[in-house]
């Protein structure tokens, strides 16, 4: 399958406002965390368990789809490849990591938001989500780093490939 450059191009966009929409999701629940963790108002712990409840069903979790949907295809409609490339192949698994992590993790949201709906639970006594929000961001932002740069290295099944499509343009 090879993409045509309008389709290639829309596809991107989807991509990239997908992939970094879900980034800056993610962000603003890192930033919430952080202000209910150093305390300033004891209602914002308890904000942060309700927003994410809707957030992460209506947002989050199509966001990881839409971007690995959007990023499978396109790797697979260029010459990039799925597993030509590593940095490929690293965006393949990280992004894989961090979808089944959030789709896991909606089950904690649930019950935790349920506690936070109680409105004699102080928003103190809720725990942080910050190892998932704070870690997640920064996969997702290793995954950007990784797209924009494209490290060179290519995986042996790449190299084979390349290496047949030039004996073909030879023959
Ligand atoms: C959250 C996860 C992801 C983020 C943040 C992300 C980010 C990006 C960005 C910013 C670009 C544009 C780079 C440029 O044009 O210079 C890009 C392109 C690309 N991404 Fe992703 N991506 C993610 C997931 C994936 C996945 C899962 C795959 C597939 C395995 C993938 C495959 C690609 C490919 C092949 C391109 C180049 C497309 C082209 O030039 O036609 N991405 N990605």
């Amino acid at each position: 399958m090879v993409l045509t450059s309008a389709l290639r191009k829309f596809l991107l966009t989807l991509h990239v406002l997908s992939s970094l929409g879900w980034a800056g999701a993610v962000a603003v629940f890192v930033v919430l965390d952080i202000a209910a963790l150093t305390g300033r108002d004891p209602q914002l712990g308890r904000i942060l368990w309700l927003a994410l409840q809707p957030a992460v069903w209506s947002l989050l979790v199509p966001l990881a789809f839409a971007s690995l949907l959007t990023g499978v295809v396109l790797a697979l409609g260029t010459a990039w490849g799925l597993f030509r490339h590593y940095w490929v192949l690293f965006k393949l698994v990280l992004t894989l990591i961090a979808t089944v992590v959030l789709v896991l993790y909606t089950q904690t949201i649930t019950t935790v938001a349920g506690m936070a709906a109680d409105p004699a639970m102080s928003g103190m006594d809720l725990p942080s989500a910050l190892l998932h929000t704070g870690g997640g961001l920064a996969v997702l932002l290793l995954i950007t780093v990784l797209a924009v740069y494209k490290p060179q290295g290519m995986t042996r099944y790449g190299q084979r490939k390349r290496l047949e499509r030039r004996k073909q343009s030879v023959s």
